[in-house]
């Protein structure tokens, strides 16, 4: 069996993950949580939070995952979030074509039909279900579809990420922020997209969890306020240009034009950290920068940070992208609601236009009824719409033609504070399945107990180990059990959970913990009826010792940072 395999195995016998509606057949691309799995996620969403929302200070919002269609209309989801498919002659199965072929080792450089039909031909590329040839590749659209209500009923999609949310609620965030960038609102839900042929498990879902952070920049100002705490933090990273992977902090990669923006940076720096604390192995991480037809249709810039995973190789685990002002400036337009943010000038600014004063009375005689509307119009009218005989104005989609002798245009002075522009966005856009699957497939290992018998241990980060402690009575008997059971609750009563087990021998429960990743154990035995102290052993290093049960909580508490 390899690791994949053992992982997925032990994951199902241990309650971390079951194949959705399993007792049906299941279908791919859905997996449901069990107890131990819910608990590692739940944590390592914990972990993201402490750094967005307590360590950044953003504001977390919830927004629903059925979106009306002009939602994406606007996004450009519905024209340009789709996959390269090509489907069998023989078997009609249907196949991502980057997939197959990346999966023969080669490296896609150009992301468009004629690369991907081109080598496909030249590798010779059969069906992997019945070796049948393939026909031309074609795009499909990722987007579940479904309508809202029922009879003169709206379309709609399940939102294939979280992000549009934050766009939609841009005005009522900004505000809620003071009205100063750079702030940043969080989505933590789950995300759909109709996988074309979702064959790596965990991997690829069509329903699955994604933690997502947009941060609102001032376009002539992508600084970061605390760049400084992150520039030190080093990372593996392979940009577009050479493609080669190098190891550098952030500062060196930003100073050397590798990196584009302060903003940028600090976010490749923050994921770096994050997911050194939940467990992730930096030596199996690395920040790879999109191919320019790569990117998604909203980015201009974007990090993938990748995890290396046995099996599987190099994948993606998040990604950074630089969204530019796309989304904002899309929804204004479809929208007509103005989603711009105002640069306050430092001292107020006196600056001379020139105004339109409409002659009401000539206007009147007309425009009659429509006076007013045209009034406003020619009000706030730009200098550059003044024509040598009048203004082209359109209301209510009527083009209408105002001569010079129905308005004044004089040169006035005006104080302004400051000008209206479209925010740029920052997106680190993480995928907490992947990023489970990356801690489980990290924390695995083999290891040899007591009686050289080799058994899977789980080297998790105690922060996200779903049960921190075991504890053990040596025997039911004397009162051992009862002792162990009143550790028990006053751990569960100090925050840190715990699990009692008295089933089979002490190797065997010590086994069972380490494939869990429980990072200690208590063992209560009959020393303890002498001396109110009992072992505890950890489980990497394997060392034992003894401890006072009133230090106990104390201790774990401060292990864990809580
Ligand atoms: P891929 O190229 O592997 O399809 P993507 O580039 O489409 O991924 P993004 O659109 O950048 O992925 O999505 C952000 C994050 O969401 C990814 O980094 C990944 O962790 C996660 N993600 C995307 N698609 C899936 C999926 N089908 N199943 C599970 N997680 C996913
Ligand atoms: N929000 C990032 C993505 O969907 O790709």
């Amino acid at each position: 069996m390899d690791k994949y395999a053992e992982i997925l195995a032990m994951a199902k016998r241990r309650g971390f993950l079951y194949p959705s509606f399993e007792i049906y057949g299941g279908v791919a691309g859905f997996y449901d949580y069990g107890p131990m799995g819910a608990a590692l996620k739940r944590k390592i969403e914990d972990q993201w939070r402490k750094f967005y929302v307590l360590g950044e200070g953003f504001g977390e919002i919830m927004c629903p995952a059925v979106t009306p269609e002009e939602v994406f209309i606007a996004s450009g989801h519905v024209k340009e979030f789709t996959d390269f498919v090509v489907e069998c002659k023989k078997c009609q199965t249907a196949f991502r074509a980057d997939h197959l072929i990346e999966e023969t080792g080669l490296k896609i450089h150009q992301h468009n039909k004629e690369t991907m039909d081109k080598m496909i031909a030249e590798a010779k590329i059969k069906c992997p279900q019945c070796g049948g040839e393939f026909a031309e590749a074609h795009p499909v659209n990722l987007m579940f579809n479904t309508k809202i209500g029922v009879g003169k009923n709206k379309n709609a999609y399940l939102r294939p990420e979280t992000a549009q949310g934050m766009f939609l609620n841009f005005s009522s965030l900004y505000r809620h922020f003071r009205e100063r960038l750079p702030f940043g609102a969080v989505q933590l839900g789950r995300g759909y997209r109709n996988e074309i042929s979702p064959r790596q498990g965990l991997i690829r879902q069509r329903e699955f969890w994604m933690a997502e952070a947009e941060i609102f920049f001032d376009p002539e100002n992508k600084k970061h306020p605390r760049f400084a705490q992150m520039k030190d933090v080093k990372a593996t990273l392979v940009p577009n240009t050479t493609r080669e992977p190098v190891e550098m902090t952030l500062g060196d990669a930003l100073s050397k034009g590798i990196v584009k923006n302060e903003a940028l940076a600090y976010y490749i720096a923050l994921t770096s950290k994050l997911f050194t604390t939940i467990g992730i192995d930096p030596a199996r991480l690395r920040f790879r920068q999109h191919e320019h037809d790569e990117m998604a249709h909203y980015a201009n810039d974007c990090w993938d940070a990748e995890a290396f995973l046995d099996k599987l190789g190099w994948v993606e685990i998040t990604g950074i992208a630089d969204r530019s002002a796309y989304d904002l400036s899309s929804h204004m337009k479809a929208s007509g609601v103005d989603l711009s943010a105002m640069r306050k000038y430092d001292a107020p600014r006196t600056v001379e236009r020139i105004a339109v004063k409409p002659k009401m009375k000539e206007l009147g005689q007309k425009f009659k009824k429509d006076a007013g509307d045209v009034k406003k119009a020619l009000e706030s009218v730009d200098a550059c719409a003044i024509g040598p005989e009048g203004i082209e104005l359109e209301i209510n989609g009527n083009k209408i033609f105002v001569e010079k002798e129905l308005y004044e245009a004089a040169k006035v002075q005006e104080t302004v504070y400051g000008e209206r522009f479209i925010p740029h966005v920052i997106e680190p856009s993480y995928g907490i399945d992947r990023i489970f699957y990356t801690v489980m497939d990290h924390a695995f290992s083999r290891t040899k107990n007591e009686e050289g018998e080799e058994y899977t241990t789980l080297r998790l980060a105690p922060v996200v180990a779903p049960i921190k402690v075991g504890i053990f009575p040596l025997m039911c008997k004397d009162g051992l059990d009862k002792i162990a059971e009143e550790i028990e609750a006053k751990l569960r009563t100090a925050g840190i959970e715990c699990q009692y087990d008295d089933s089979g021998s002490i190797g065997r429960r010590y086994a069972r913990m380490d494939e869990i990743g429980t990072p200690w154990c208590i063992t209560v035995d009959f020393d303890t009826l002498k001396d109110n102290t009992v072992t505890v052993r950890d489980r990497d290093t394997k060392e034992q010792k003894r401890v006072k049960i009133e230090a106990l909580a104390p201790m774990f508490r401060e292990k864990l940072g809580l």
